[in-house]
């Protein structure tokens, strides 16, 4: 049976180093919380870095290691103490994690960091190469691993990866910044299904897709030479049951048997019945608005003074990266703070803010999320933001508020809970205050609906949910790869084609026989294609026919001094060789006065745009615009000429990057029937790579060889990758 492995930066478990021994402790932060309910499912490994550097371990350390983790069913990748300082600590967090997170001013943009991240994302796929099997899948994880997915596709076509970043993915603008943006999107592109917490995420990957590597996107499938990508929207959930059975089985204690922690919060409420407690917890991180947090809490104390030595702020503060220097600087910075914030608000009996630096066994964050009356989110970005769904599912009498920043992914399901903006101090302070004042019922109210949606998408769903989605992924890749020309279709093919005595070829020009070009009239035949050309209609047994959406003149100039046949716009046009130009069609092009002021207005509002005048039709060209802004236009351009061409009997030819407004009837599929009316062929190729070749595909006799360049949905019999497939192909064929 395949399975399912996972790799990822850090394992759910990293080693403690005791005296004489190691043991395993539960590592912090989102990945590994929210995935470590749920991997041993899967029946595969789980492959990272135990959190110790190898220099400090002798070998012996190192295999009692390896065999504590196999028994978790981990497998280590072990860092030097360099490869931790410039992989992890350098390129991961100094430079992605601040610029994921619009924090740019903060990046080291240090070469060595790039050539260590290089490396071990090596390593990290050389392990995973050690143990997957073809069939198997992998899901990589998180934006230390960017490359990973490309190095094992290189290596093993046949397993399916799935790549989940939990952190933001920022929007073109910031992503363009990184002098390694390109390597980066090509790595994450070597998975098959790509997730992100929340759909804009998704749509500011989609929009770096587009801008950097110029791939078609429509809906969420990427469009690869040889492989569609899909990429989603997946939000992370919790493990709900664990949380709310916690909260229950803590609530059911009695005072004598519960913790430390506890009894101390509890006599923190003894002294007064109006007391009250505002929670966070978080890494320390700059991402997730701590000064923020406290300065809008001193604003409270300052504008509601009656809350006073009755309300207090819990501040868990984990441990996070405190190699790394704007950590080191945060952590002077939210000391001081709460220092301050103490010495002039506290009293004998009164901490305004509790201070823990350090990370609390699971038991103790329940404490803490079931004792507080608000949980107070600031982050200034966050990817997800699990601490919120956590103190949700931890309110089992559903009291309690959640005032959440808009910057977190968890915000887009917690509408019920107090959206601020995280640098809008005045805002928080006041939401503090209606957090505190809310009645009781509201709260109640408003939670319900938090908790039935957090238990609804929760952990396993949400895996669930992934790993559906990379099967549907691999189904139709399956599908569309379904038609593709094997080695033993194409030796079909030649076969069939060397025993035919009479030959049609159709052959479409741009996307087919040359690669798209900026500029149109730049795409003129090469010696190659010159060559190729040459070879089969040197060879008399074949009729060779370049049928194409371009004007006469052009197709003419280029390709004139060959003995091919010319089927020029699309079919109106037919040019015999030897033999002048003749009209297919009668047609008229009195429309184009109506129609050209309304493609000028969309040139004018959109750069980069322009069009083509041909005899008989009018073409936008938007190669050249802003990707997302050119299909933009492109739809509304549709829109507005649909009504207008059905009073001309115009029809709209949706081609490659362009929109082409032509008289109705006419088409690639009528022209190469009208051409093959006069003469009996005994085999019939036909190559095509857009949507006016369908005519042509639809047309066509089944005998015909009819073949899509592209991986797309097609009416063709058969697909090739690329213009330098079919030019393989007729180099075969120009053989026979
Ligand atoms: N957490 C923990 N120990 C602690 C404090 C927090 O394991 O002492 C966990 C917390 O329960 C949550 C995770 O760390 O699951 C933090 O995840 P979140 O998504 O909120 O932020 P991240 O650290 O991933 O940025
Ligand atoms: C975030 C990241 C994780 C990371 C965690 C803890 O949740 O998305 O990839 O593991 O923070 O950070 P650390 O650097 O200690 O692994």
């Amino acid at each position: 049976m395949s399975k399912i492995h996972i790799v990822s930066n850090r394992l759910p478990l990293s080693i403690q180093q005791e005296e004489n021994s190691f043991s395993l402790a539960p590592s912090v932060g989102g990945l590994a919380t929210g995935m470590r309910s749920i991997y041993k499912e899967y029946g595969g490994k789980w492959i990272g870095w135990p959190g110790l550097a190898k220099d400090d371990l002798t070998e012996d350390e190192i295999l009692e290691i390896d065999d504590k983790l196999v028994d978790e069913d981990c497998l280590a990748v072990h860092l030097s103490k360099e490869e931790i300082n410039l992989y992890y600590e350098g390129f991961s967090n100094n430079v992605i994690w601040p610029l994921f997170h619009y924090f740019a001013q903060f990046i080291d943009y240090n070469h060595d960091y790039w050539e260590a991240y290089k490396k071990v994302n090596h390593k990290f796929a050389q392990k995973v190469l050690e143990v997957v099997d073809d069939g198997d899948i992998v899901w990589i994880h998180d934006y230390q691993l960017l490359l990973v997915p490309e190095l094992i596709k290189s290596v093993k076509p046949n397993v399916t990866i799935g790549f989940f970043l939990h952190i933001p993915f920022p929007s073109f603008e910031v992503f363009r910044i990184l002098p390694w943006r390109n390597e980066l999107i090509k790595g994450m592109l070597g998975a098959d299904l790509i997730g992100f917490h929340t759909y804009d995420y998704e749509r500011h990957f989609f929009s770096s897709v587009r801008r950097l590597l110029g791939y078609e996107i429509s809906f969420n499938e990427i469009h690869l030479e040889d492989r569609i990508i899909l990429a989603d929207a997946f939000p992370m959930g919790i493990d709900y049951d664990k949380f709310e059975n916690m909260a229950k089985e803590i609530a059911h204690k009695p005072l004598s048997e519960r913790s430390d922690l506890h009894r101390e919060l509890e006599k923190y409420f003894l002294v007064s019945p109006d007391r009250k407690l505002i929670l966070s917890i978080d890494r320390l991180d700059y991402t997730k608005g701590i000064p923020n947090r406290l300065h809008a809490f001193e604003k409270f104390l300052i504008k509601y003074p009656e809350f006073r030595n009755k309300v207090s702020l819990i501040m868990l503060v984990v441990p996070s990266r405190d190699e790394v220097e704007q950590y080191k600087l945060l952590k002077s910075e939210v000391d001081e703070l709460v220092g301050r914030i103490n010495g002039q608000y506290g009293g004998v009996n009164y901490t305004p803010v509790w201070y823990f630096y350090r990370s609390l066994p699971f038991e103790n964050l329940i404490e803490l999320y079931s004792t507080s009356d608000v949980a107070l989110i600031t982050p200034v970005r966050d990817g997800m933001n699990l601490v919120a769904k956590e103190y949700i599912a931890s309110r089992i009498n559903q009291s309690g508020v959640l005032i959440i920043s808009e910057m977190a992914g968890a915000v887009k399901e917690m509408g019920e809970a107090i959206i601020i903006n995280p640098n809008n101090e005045a805002e928080i302070a006041d939401s503090i205050h209606q957090a505190l004042t809310m009645s009781m019922e509201e709260q109640k109210r408003r939670m319900r609906y938090l908790q039935d949606r957090i238990r609804r998408y929760d952990v396993f769903k949400w895996s669930r949910e992934f790993i559906k989605g990379m099967k549907k992924v691999e189904k139709l890749q399956h599908n569309l790869l379904a038609k593709r020309i094997t080695p033993t279709v194409s030796r079909e093919l030649v076969e069939h084609f060397s025993k035919a005595k009479k030959r049609a070829i159709f052959l479409d020009y741009d996307g087919t026989l040359v690669d798209f070009k900026n500029d149109p009239q730049a795409a003129s035949p090469d010696a190659e294609l010159h060559k190729l050309i040459t070879a089969l209609e040197k060879n008399e047994k074949n009729t060779v026919t370049i049928i194409s959406g371009r004007d006469r003149e052009t197709l003419e100039r280029w390709l004139g001094d060959h003995k091919v046949n010319l089927i020029v716009e699309h079919g109106v046009w037919l040019k015999k060789i030897g033999e002048d130009w003749q009209m297919l069609h009668n047609i008229s092009s009195s429309w184009k006065p109506t129609i050209r002021p309304i493609l000028e207005s969309f040139v004018d509002r959109t750069p980069g745009t322009f069009i083509e005048e041909k005899n008989y039709s009018l073409v936008w060209h938007y190669r050249n615009s802003e990707p997302e802004q050119g299909e933009l236009r492109a739809n509304e351009l549709k829109d507005e000429l649909r009504e207008m061409t059905a009073n001309h009997n115009l029809e709209i030819m949706e081609g490659n990057k362009v929109i082409e407004v032509k008289a109705g009837g006419i088409n690639k599929g009528v022209a190469a029937m009208r051409f093959l009316s006069d003469t009996q062929y005994d085999s019939i190729i036909a190559l095509g790579d857009d949507w006016t070749d369908e005519y042509m595909f639809r047309e066509l006799p089944k005998s015909a060889y009819t073949i899509k360049v592209g991986m797309k949905k097609t009416e063709a019999a058969y697909k090739v990758e690329s213009v330098k497939s079919v030019r393989n192909l007729l180099k075969e064929l120009g053989k026979n």
